[in-house]
């Protein structure tokens, strides 16, 4: 597993930095080391978000239907200030991709508008059919002659400035404060895209917001029907089941972490996001009567999570626990996660996994 590869490289390095001065020639070597190791895990979480599937599976696929079947989850995600609306052109040929890459790009690129738009706006999904010819192709390097199926998703935010546009498909490439953002989100979606054969296109200004089509060939192949909705979002169940209830999400990795918040609001839970357990505890302290649920990391930065969940349930006895971790993690103290009756998921999780988890800790516990 790449991910444990990595961790491999991670924890040698550090075993070697720990031990060294930090005068010494080699230690930035090993610092640059380290951070690639780290930026290699993050691209690895970004590629495995929604699938754990180990092979990605072009189907049949009617674009369409994706947009319609993520809709509730995007505009609970977009929140009561954006207005999301549809334009989709009743025609549309079938597109060759994988289900959960679909879904991936739509999400991308509606949270990257939603951080463009904290004023609130309008994010618009649009298809059409592009014909190309030579020279329509052209206009574009990346472009080609023939049929597409065009995804346009605008959006009325703060625009891209004109000296940044040529590096947002660059991996790493952020302008969001660390933590927020780890600048993958686009160079995912350029992967995907261009592995169908298709490009995409962006224009942006400050005063009007952004637009970002993305070109797909057609599907030719006669006779095949697009898949019915296999996909994990699709999975989340019509009646939400958050509504109502709040989690304390502790989580110190920020793409797991941004990643969780999202699907639990997703799933319309009210969540209290927070990087470590001194933010958590701040949190409890003056929302406890509302927090239904614990939901964290056991490995964290200063005190772990189940110390960190004994501490809370001292003060509230029957407050339902939560934690997750890696499960090559010997640090996990698994006595002490069975004796406490905790609750426990292994990472990483898929979306669906970790709702259902939620779910089963919530209804196992309650009175
Ligand atoms: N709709 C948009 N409006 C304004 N700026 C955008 C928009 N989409 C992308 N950007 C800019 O492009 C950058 C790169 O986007 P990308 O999605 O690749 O990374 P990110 O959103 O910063 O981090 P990540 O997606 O990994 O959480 C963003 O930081 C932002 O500056
Ligand atoms: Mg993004």
């Amino acid at each position: 597993d790449f991910n444990n590869l990595l961790q491999a490289i991670l924890g040698y390095t550090e075993l070697l930095l720990s031990g060294m001065d930090e005068r010494s020639p080699q230690h930035g070597d090993l610092k640059e080391i380290e951070r690639a190791a780290r930026r290699a895990a993050d691209l690895t979480r970004q590629l495995l978000t929604f699938s754990r599937k180990q092979r990605i599976e072009p189907q049949v696929l009617d674009v369409n239907q994706t947009i319609l079947s993520t809709e509730k989850m995007l505009s609970r995600l977009m929140g009561d200030t954006i207005l999301i609306t549809l334009d989709l052109h009743p025609d549309l040929k079938t597109v060759l991709l994988d289900p959960s890459q679909m879904e991936q790009i739509l999400l991308n690129l509606a949270v990257n508008a939603k951080d463009a738009m904290s004023n609130g706006g309008q994010l618009m999904f649009r298809t059409d059919m592009a014909v190309l010819d030579d020279a329509a192709a052209a206009s574009h390097p990346e472009a080609q002659s023939g049929t597409f199926v065009r995804l346009t998703v605008s959006d009325t935010g703060s625009g891209i400035p004109d000296e940044m546009l040529p590096h947002v498909f660059e991996p790493f490439f952020t302008t969001k404060e660390r933590g927020k953002g780890t600048g993958l989100g686009l160079s995912v979606i350029y992967g995907i895209v261009k592995q169908c054969g298709g490009w995409i296109t962006v224009s942006s200004s400050t005063d009007a917001g952004t637009q970002f089509s993305l070109y797909l060939p057609a599907n030719e192949t006669k006779g095949e029907t697009p898949v019915e909705n296999t996909s994990q979002l699709a999975d989340i169940p019509p009646t939400l089941p958050g509504i109502g209830k709040t989690i304390l999400l502790v989580e110190d990795e920020p793409g797991v972490r941004n990643l969780a918040a999202l699907v639990l609001q997703g799933a319309g839970y009210k969540v209290h996001v927070c990087t470590g357990a001194d933010e958590a505890k701040a949190i409890f302290a003056k929302e406890h009567a509302r927090i239904n649920l614990l939901f964290s990391d056991v490995v964290l930065i200063g005190q772990n999570g189940i110390d960190l969940a004994l501490d809370l349930r001292r003060q509230i006895p029957e407050l339902p626990c939560l934690l997750c971790s890696g499960y090559a993690d010997d640090t996990v103290r698994w006595e002490s996660i069975q004796k406490e009756g905790f609750h426990f998921l292994p990472k990483p999780y898929p979306v669906a996994k970790l709702l259902s988890a939620v779910i089963e800790a919530l209804t196992a516990t309650a009175p």
